[in-house]
């Protein structure tokens, strides 16, 4: 009796082990995947001496939100300060984003662009 209770059990755990894999798999990915976001997009407490951080949020919030639809998010800091304006003219079209959502993302990317990245 007891050795078909432990039989089973072990076949529980296996079945169950083989259903929850994908999750510790995502949970050990999880933190890699933060800190590769948080260098691509900087969350704004991490930009010094901003001064409208709420527009910087909105900013942020569109920039990581609608400007992946298509793709992943962008490292602000690989593009500089002269081509930032042409690429939110150009993405904010395709994204259908609005005079001052473009205004927001703008603003937020020229600010996040010069923040020092996290290490892993
Ligand atoms: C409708 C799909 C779509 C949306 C929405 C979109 N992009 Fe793109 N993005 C693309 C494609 C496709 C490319 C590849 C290069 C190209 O076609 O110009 C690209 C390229 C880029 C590049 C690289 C440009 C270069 O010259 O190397 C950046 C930066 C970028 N997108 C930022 C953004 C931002 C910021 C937003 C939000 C305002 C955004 N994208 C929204 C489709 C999109």
């Amino acid at each position: 009796m007891k050795s078909i209770a432990s039989k089973e059990f072990r076949l529980w755990c296996e079945r169950r082990g083989r259903r929850l894999a994908p999750l510790f798999l995502l949970l050990a990915f999880m933190p890699a995947a933060c800190v590769n976001v948080e260098n691509a997009a900087p969350s704004v407490p991490r930009i010094t001496g901003a001064a409208n951080t709420s527009l910087l949020q909105h900013g942020r919030e569109i920039y990581v939100s609608k400007c992946t639809e298509c793709h992943s998010v962008r490292r602000t800091s690989k593009y500089s300060a002269a081509e930032w304006p042409n690429i939110v003219d150009d993405m904010g079209e395709r994204a259908k984003l609005s005079p001052s959502e473009e205004h927001a993302v703008l603003t937020y990317v020229l600010a996040a662009r010069t923040v020092p990245p996290v290490k892993k």
